[in-house]
């Protein structure tokens, strides 16, 4: 699954954000658990678990039948059920408990099954229900003998319309002005049990056959192919569709739709969109199809010896996210659809990527399941890892991979160095406990962790293994060690790893602890030798502790830079030891972790650092350009937590004048947005904009016409071109700013959107001064857009308007109720609000003004609930700088009154004060002090 993050939550911190697709990233780049964190900050002991969540073991299910009737084309949310439960009691037991949430019982029967396959009835069970559990509980009056049973239960529900989860009504507008509506369903990970009773937890696999009864001008869609479309007998103007068996699966990866889409297909694969935007599908199939032949070649399992079909499918007005149920995979628009005249290379590579996500999922998490979901790693960390994997199998040329380290890696390393964080295996019991493992630790984290054994395997006996795991637990569930086991197969007998160690001591090192760890290097110069050993990382300190993870590690050298041999490695088992001879000369620099393919960070003697930071003056490319990328992401960070010295950091960052990769800047601008962010507004600032200048004057003169963009231009250059000219237009250098509003106006005057790839920068920046005429144009393209991805982008580029006025009438759009605009979707109305205050300092003070007319904030909050008001309170807070900003903050709050709570004012004033702090903190002095130093 891929995560629908909150809106508002992921814009509180601005340290992450890739500047440029700030602030709204498609979902599956956008990485930030502010949110997740809090929860995690809890002791997480297993023993503290309530187990009475899970499901007594006595009885277990072998097939579902379900049959629903829904009208749901006439808008109607009310739908009827009935599902047939065969069931097996393996210990004798006179109760049969299965999940609901929300279904009303009708009624319910419980039949025996004979040796000949009739059924007898025993009897109309009496039930219970504990809400507190979501346990359903079928009393049969008698101990039921160990045998086959089928427990009939015929419900009502309602179809969800504020949640995306469970079985849900979405809608659009077709070409004729009519709303039409689509059903559709969101199980993972305890939502199936709000379509049909069921015994909700993964490992608890069965087939299913599904009918649905519906209009016959709507057609159904389901893991399986339709068998049959017939007459539903006394319902006219209804058909009903009947599907094949699934094979043994998770009650969660069941799906289907109903809707009027149109389809298109490709061999076995189909696609599925509404019929006016079916014709922005074809790169959705097409990356489908090979990746989805990619992936079965790579694991060695094909996936139609399993399912007959691959179905996509994209649902409208569903912000973000996706869903990988196995032969029918689900995709809000954003992640599916791609128009080359509307769309950026940021929303086709992460359709591709989401693509490969999913697909992936169809072996890790689908064919095996995971045993818990405390082992929800074995699913997502392979999706995420294989993400990129696939999608760079697919297009090689586009150079996907080079995106991993900076978009996972270094994106795993923030959460998880915190002292509260849960080990990648973590167990949960309740719904939103479930819900909770799914964070950056399931994801990033474990994504990485897998790289780093894939790599230290190596891919072909990483492969072979994947193939032993695969095979050996398909159909069926899987813990971590059975995945340690099959690695283990795969390389027995050939000396991959050291005499006496295997696959599960060295991985349970990193699954069962929480952290990760520092790699310390101190070289002794005059013998070449080097002291290696290890610490926990945390982001703000230095505290003592006994971790020993097993690191594997490498490293190259001036006068041995064999950055691509990744062929071998030791084993840091303990917490130090002695290199006595690393080859390297005196003044040769020494470099760790090659490609970054461990999950550690890596520190230095100041001298090493120094030789780095030269050789990289010098020529950047003598070091490779993941290892670029974790210098500058290591050198930030352990400065930091206090393990390095801030000054040497940023002075290793000025060799970016002469970098021209994308990999290295990307860890670069969250070091640049992490000062951007303390110092915009204080008297520091000048001295910043001095240093930014230093390191993107060269690379964005070498840019030269930017809003040109030639139809070869590789994904690479485009990335760093907007990460660039975003530097370049926010610091304003008068160049960026003449391209941008010459080539909006010229946009404009022509009547003609600029090549999507460059609209972010040139409407954003060019809006800088744009008259009302041009601001109406804008946001006239937005609003009668049908792309969900390209409104998305539009919006976030409306909020950069510099006129207090327009930003205001933009607000009214997303307070505004009057039928015009109809066609705001949900989820764009609190993202207009934040492109309001992302985009910088007017929009804040645009917001303050109109929100401190109290009438005003109350329709605010009638129309997009308390949550927003409080979400620009702390962001107002975040970007409040200096005395002027602060009165103006405090102000703006008192106007406010009794609108907000008080701990939602003393969250802000707290946020005020760590600001304040940091500049008399140590990091502080000595960045600003750095600063003043370099300007001078
Ligand atoms: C850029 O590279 C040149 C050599 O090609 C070097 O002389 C110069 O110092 C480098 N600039 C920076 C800022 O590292």
């Amino acid at each position: 699954m891929m995560r629908r993050l909150p809106l508002l939550v992921l814009l509180i911190s601005g340290t992450c954000v890739v500047l440029g697709q700030r602030p709204h990233k498609p979902e599956w780049s956008e990485r930030e658990f502010v949110g997740q964190l809090e929860d995690l900050r809890q002791p997480r002991a297993d023993d503290e678990i309530d187990q009475s969540y899970r499901l007594p073991t006595d009885t277990v299910p072998t097939h579902y039948t379900i049959r629903l009737h829904t009208n749901l084309h006439t808008g109607a949310r009310a739908f009827t059920g009935a599902v047939d439960i065969h069931l097996d009691v393996i210990v004798p037991t006179g109760h049969i408990t299965v999940h609901n949430r929300d279904l009303t019982i009708v009624s319910a029967a419980l039949f025996a099954k004979q040796d000949d396959g009739l059924l007898v009835e025993f009897g109309f069970p009496e039930y219970g229900y504990d809400s507190r559990t979501e346990q359903l509980t079928f009393h049969a009056g008698q101990q039921l003998p160990l045998g086959s049973y089928v427990l009939t239960i015929e419900y009502t529900g309602l179809l969800q319309t504020s949640s995306n989860s469970g079985f849900f009504l979405k809608s659009y507008v077709n070409d004729e002005d009519e709303r039409r509506y689509v059903g559709t369903t969101q199980f993972e990970s305890t939502n199936a049990r709000m379509a049909f009773p069921c015994y909700d937890e993964p490992l608890l696999k069965a087939t299913h056959t599904l009918w649905i009864t519906h209009s016959a001008d709507y057609s159904a869609v389901s893991n399986m192919p339709a068998e049959a479309v017939e007459e539903a007998a006394g319902h006219e103007g209804f058909v009903t569709t009947k599907f094949g068996p699934t094979p043994k699966m998770s009650t969660y990866l069941l799906a289907f739709g109903v809707s009027d889409f149109a389809v298109i297909e490709d061999g076995q694969q189909q696609l599925y969109a509404r019929p006016n935007a079916i014709h922005e599908a074809q790169f959705g199939l097409e990356a489908g199809v090979k990746i989805l032949d990619a992936l079965s070649e790579y694991t060695y399992v094909s996936y139609y010896d399993y399912m007959p079909k691959l179905s996509q499918m994209a649902i409208p007005d569903r912000g973000g996210g996706a869903m990988e149920n196995w032969g029918l995979v689900k995709y809000a628009e954003t992640g599916l659809l791609f128009n080359p005249s509307r769309n950026t290379y940021r929303t086709r590579k992460g359709i591709a990527v989401v693509i490969a996500h999913e697909l992936a999922h169809q072996w890790f998490g689908d064919l095996v399941g995971p045993h818990w979901w405390s082992y929800i790693w074995l699913n997502e960390g392979f999706a995420n890892l294989y993400g990129y994997i696939g999608a760079d199998l697919a297009y090689p040329e586009e150079r996907y991979w080079d995106l991993y380290a900076v978009e996972n890696v270094h994106n795993a390393f923030g959460p998880d160095s915190s002292d509260t964080i849960r080990p990648m295996t973590q167990d949960a019991t309740t719904p939103s406990g479930i819900s909770g493992l799914f964070d950056s630790i399931a994801y990033d984290k474990s994504g990485s962790v897998i790289n780093m054994f894939r790599t230290v395997l190596g891919d072909d006996n990483f492969r072979a293994g994947l193939k032993i795991y695969l095979t050996n637990r398909q159909l069926d569930g899987a813990v971590a060690d059975d995945l340690y086991a099959g690695l283990q197969a795969a390389i027995d007998g050939k000396e991959v790893l050291p005499e006496g160690v295997t696959v599960k001591l060295l991985m349970d090192s990193w699954t069962t602890q929480p952290g990760y760890p520092v790699l310390n290097v101190r070289r002794n110069y005059d013998d070449g030798s080097v002291i290696v050993s290890q610490e926990r990382f945390y982001s703000d300190k230095r505290v003592p502790n006994d971790n020993i993870w097993y690191i594997p590690y490498s490293f190259a050298s001036a006068s041995d830079p064999s950055f691509d041999d990744l062929s071998s490695f030791h084993w840091l088992a303990q917490k130090a030891e002695r290199i006595a001879e690393t080859g390297a000369a005196a003044d040769d620099w020494l470099i760790f972790n090659k490609q970054q393919t461990g999950y550690y960070r890596v520190n230095y003697d100041a001298h090493n650092w120094l030789l780095i930071a030269q050789a990289l003056q010098k020529d950047p490319s003598a070091i490779h350009r993941f290892n670029r990328a974790q210098l500058i992401n290591d050198a930030f960070n352990l400065a930091r937590a206090d393990r390095h010295d801030m000054a040497l950091a940023l002075d290793l960052l000025t060799y970016l004048a002469n970098e021209t990769e994308y990999a290295p800047w990307a860890a670069a601008n969250g070091v640049l947005t992490y000062f951007y962010d303390k110092l915009r507004g204080t008297a520091h600032y000048h001295d910043f904009i001095v240093y930014v200048d230093a390191l993107v004057g060269k690379v964005f003169d070498g840019l030269g016409e930017f809003v040109a963009v030639p139809e070869d231009e590789p994904l690479l250059q485009k990335y760093l071109k907007q990460l660039i000219t975003t530097w370049a237009c926010r610091v304003g250098y008068t160049e960026c700013l003449r391209q941008t509003s010459e080539a909006l106006n010229t946009a404009v005057e022509t009547n003609t959107p600029v090549h999507p790839d460059v609209q972010y920068v040139v409407y954003c920046y060019g809006l800088k001064g744009a008259s009302d005429d041009v601001y109406r144009w804008l946001f006239n393209q937005m609003i009668t857009s049908k792309n969900e991805a390209e409104r998305q982008l539009l919006i976030d580029t409306l909020g950069c308007a510099q006129d207090r006025e327009q930003l205001i009438s933009l607000l009214s759009v997303a307070i505004g109720g009057n039928s015009e605009l109809d066609s705001i979707l949900s989820g764009e109305r609190s993202r207009i609000v934040s492109s309001i205050y992302s985009a910088g300092r007017v929009g804040v003070e645009a917001l303050f003004q109109a929100l401190s007319n109290p009438e005003y904030a109350q329709e605010f909050v009638n129309r997009l609930g308390q949550g927003a008001l409080n979400s620009v309170v702390s962001n107002a807070a975040s970007r409040t700088n200096n005395e002027a900003e602060l009165e103006q903050l405090e102000n703006f709050l008192a106007a406010l009154g009794d609108a907000v709570s008080a701990d939602t004012v003393d969250a802000a004033m707290r946020t005020i004060s760590t600001k304040e702090a940091w500049f008399k903190s140590y990091e502080g002095v000595r960045s600003t002090t750095y600063f003043a130093d370099f300007s001078n």
